[in-house]
């Protein structure tokens, strides 16, 4: 399996630079890059069907920017009338020699390169329970990127003892959702002993819990994509849609249970380095059935890096402590950098800046992933880089009577001057 592994082609972390979010150049992306992973000596097999209709790029590249334009997006699936109702308690199953239960979380991970390959290879080598992927499988999810990351037999996402699961981003959504609904989520979900297989992830949100802590992961990828051309000028607010806020209210009653609120989305809460990429219609939205008192733990990706925020509330959303953990396969660019003052108007506390590799003259940073450990209301969290170096790790308390949850510790482990304290 491991010849299978070094022999496949892998796309270039230079074909990810400079990566716009626009729809149209994404798919020009996925055309452009496609030899890149056709198996070697069938580089003249088309990989998709509609490449065997044009022979150009450019008819293939167009054939795909106008299917995604005019195109419905998949039906959104919801919990609504199965018996499964997204609800799962936390199970110890890995034999990884730990008491608590693990986590492994990585974003904007599948990109089908050496480094997702490593990121990949590191979080099975720590057999955790459970594996979250945040979203987002380049260029534009269509089958075979999904096939390449996901579903093969050699590919690199590792799937938990007890469960695995995605999240929907922006980039899926760029091929309407479709492969993402229709091949991914089935091979994903809890892990069932007796039938010796995957059950399936029924929909694009879900919760894991114990009796102090609930992993609420939603979808803000769906209201990711708008109309064509009017995406510009009006960008998409990746509002969640109403049945997952029907189900946090009846089924996860997130208003009325005091369990410590670990929240997972693909797209951001707050920046401090990009301006007007923030996404607060979805803090607002969660407000309205937890107030603007009750402080969550956030993670989310969407920007590629690691960085580190303190308590900050926007005017009308919730209460978070944001994690951006998007580090996980997408060249870290440093392009952006952090914004006037914005260090301080988000409660920025700490980022990766450190310098991996240089491509194209271009400083590029680590890649990363994040083991969280959970043991009845005591919450650990793990940063690592590709180098499976530890950054930081902090440790959480959550209390089941008043809902409040405590930051016990934050340690920032690596003593590289790139790992940067913001000056609050
Ligand atoms: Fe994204």
């Amino acid at each position: 399996m491991d010849d299978i592994k070094t022999e496949k082609i892998k796309r270039e972390r230079g074909d990810y630079l400079d990566l716009t979010r626009s729809e149209a150049q994404n798919h020009y992306r996925t055309e452009s890059t496609k030899e890149a992973v056709k198996p070697p000596g069938k580089e003249n097999v088309a990989l998709n069907k509609v490449t065997d209709f044009f022979e150009s790029k450019f008819f293939t590249w167009f054939y795909h920017y106008f299917k995604s334009r005019f195109g419905l997006r998949h039906k959104f699936q919801t919990y609504k009338t199965l018996r499964d109702n997204g609800i799962y308690k936390m199970k110890k199953t890995s034999h990884d020699g730990r008491k608590e239960i693990s986590i492994a979380l990585a974003s904007d991970w599948a990109t089908d390169t050496k480094e997702s390959d490593k990121i990949g290879d590191l979080i099975a080598e720590r057999e955790p329970d459970y594996s979250i992927h945040l979203g987002d499988t380049y260029f534009v999810g269509m089958k075979e990127e999904v096939k390449i990351n996901f579903l093969d037999e050699n590919s690199s996402w590792y799937r938990g003892s007890s469960g695995s699961f995605a999240l929907l981003g922006n980039h899926e959504m760029y091929s309407r959702g479709i492969s993402y609904f229709r091949d991914l989520l089935p091979t994903m979900g809890i892990y069932s002993r007796e039938r010796k297989k995957y059950e399936g992830q029924k929909a694009s949100y879900f919760c894991l819990e114990n009796d102090h802590w609930r992993i609420v992961s939603l979808d803000t990828g769906y209201n990711s994509v708008g109309i064509p051309l009017i995406e510009y000028l009006f960008k998409p607010k990746c509002e969640y849609r109403k049945e997952i806020i029907e189900w946090l209210r009846d089924e996860v009653k997130l208003d009325k249970d005091k369990r410590g609120i670990i929240l997972m989305t693909h797209h951001q809460y707050i920046t401090a380095f990009e301006k007007e990429d923030e996404y607060l219609k979805q803090a607002e939205q969660l407000a309205e059935l937890i107030g603007r008192d009750r402080p969550v733990l956030w993670f989310w990706g969407h920007e590629h890096r690691l960085s580190f925020f303190g308590k900050y509330a926007s005017d009308n959303g919730i209460q978070a402590y944001g994690r951006c953990i998007g580090n996980g396969g997408m060249p870290v660019e440093f392009k952006h950098r952090v914004l006037p003052d914005m260090d301080k108007k988000r409660n920025l506390m700490l980022y990766d800046e450190r310098v991996y590799t240089k491509i194209k003259d271009t400083e590029i940073g680590f890649n990363g992933y994040t083991m969280m450990y959970v043991n009845e209301n005591l919450l650990t969290v793990e940063y690592y880089d590709i180098n499976n170096e530890l950054l930081v790790k902090e440790i959480w308390t959550a209390d089941n009577r008043s809902g409040k949850i405590e930051n016990k510790e934050f340690n920032i482990v690596s003593k590289d001057p790139g790992m940067k304290t913001a000056k609050n």
